[in-house]
């Protein structure tokens, strides 16, 4: 990502969502709302008319179906778990990377339940502050903000700035982030999220795998199409793992894992029945952590 730019993955995650809202058909997959006041004007533009959109998907943005159901798919994961661990008592739900998330907003029926932080690089966090502002939208009482560049900065340090409660368990959620930072930072910030983690704690991430698991040509074309169109936002795909290690070394920080969904799992999941797509972007694993004492 630019160092002074916001996140345009970002922008176009919460496209996807708000366009799967505003124009497909049910069942919808992931309902939010608040994901088209936080669009471009182009996409709102496409939220409003079924026939631009059934242009852009089939000419324009061929191939960006497979993208829009992973970051559907995604959001649901991530959400279903969260909603079970809430019920569980975990009061405590950290966004890493959060983007254009409405989380906070969308769940005010959560609002004494769950305290809700939205930790994301200053630039893209900023940008969405400054939306919000002019959207008019008074902001939750249990949402805060902290502001961190995974690539210079350490999550400990940052988390700890806000009320965040190291004693008490937490549901972490990462999506759509891996992917644009490196390594390096991934497996640090990974650390750090297990050294502030009470046991019982929960992690839901998605990550991308190398082009090597792609089961057809066709799959291949599909990782290529990826790389593409987050190249072209300014932000290139820069870790890929493999879904057999990538879990095994996450554990290794203190984590034990609970499921690692493939792709193919998530489209029966998610797509079966459906009659507009039948598959989801066939390079992200779906995982899921619990910190271990
Ligand atoms: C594709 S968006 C995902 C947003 C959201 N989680 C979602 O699923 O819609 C990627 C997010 O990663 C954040 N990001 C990218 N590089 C980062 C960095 N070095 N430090 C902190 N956040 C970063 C961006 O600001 C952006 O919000």
């Amino acid at each position: 990502m630019k160092a002074h730019h916001r996140s345009r993955t970002a922008e176009s995650a919460a496209a996807m969502r708000a366009v799967h809202l505003a124009v497909m058909a049910p069942p919808h997959i992931f309902r939010d709302p608040y994901a088209h006041l936080f669009t471009s004007p182009g996409w709102r533009l496409i939220c409003r008319n079924r026939l631009v959109f059934i242009i852009d998907t089939r000419i324009i943005y061929r191939g960006m179906l497979p993208i829009l159901f992973q970051i559907l798919a995604r959001a649901r994961f991530a959400e279903d778990q969260l909603d079970k661990a809430i019920a569980s008592g975990i009061d405590q739900y950290i966004i890493v990377g959060a983007g254009l998330d409405s989380f906070a907003f969308r769940r005010k029926d959560l609002a004494e339940k769950v305290r809700v932080f939205e930790l994301d690089h200053p630039a893209s966090q900023a940008s969405k502050k400054r939306r919000l502002k002019k959207l008019g939208l008074e902001l939750p009482k249990n949402l805060e903000f902290v502001s961190i560049d995974f690539e210079v900065q350490g999550l400990k340090d940052a988390l700890m700035e806000s009320s965040y409660a190291c004693g008490r368990p937490g549901f972490f959620s990462w999506l759509g982030s891996l992917h644009y930072i490196t390594e390096s930072s991934v497996f640090r910030t990974l650390g750090a999220i297990a050294e502030v983690a009470y046991p019982g704690s929960e992690l839901v991430l998605d990550y991308a795998v190398t082009e090597d698991h792609a089961a057809s040509d066709e799959e291949r074309a599909m990782f290529k199409k990826l790389q593409r169109f987050t190249a072209r936002r300014g932000e290139p795909l820069l870790s890929l793992f493999d879904p057999q290690t990538f879990p095994e070394q996450v554990c290794e920080l203190g984590f034990e894992l609970i499921q690692n969904i493939s792709p193919r799992v998530q489209t029966e999941m998610y797509l079966s029945g459906r009659k507009d797509y039948h598959s989801i972007m066939p390079s992200s694993y779906f995982a899921h952590f619990r910190k271990t004492s």
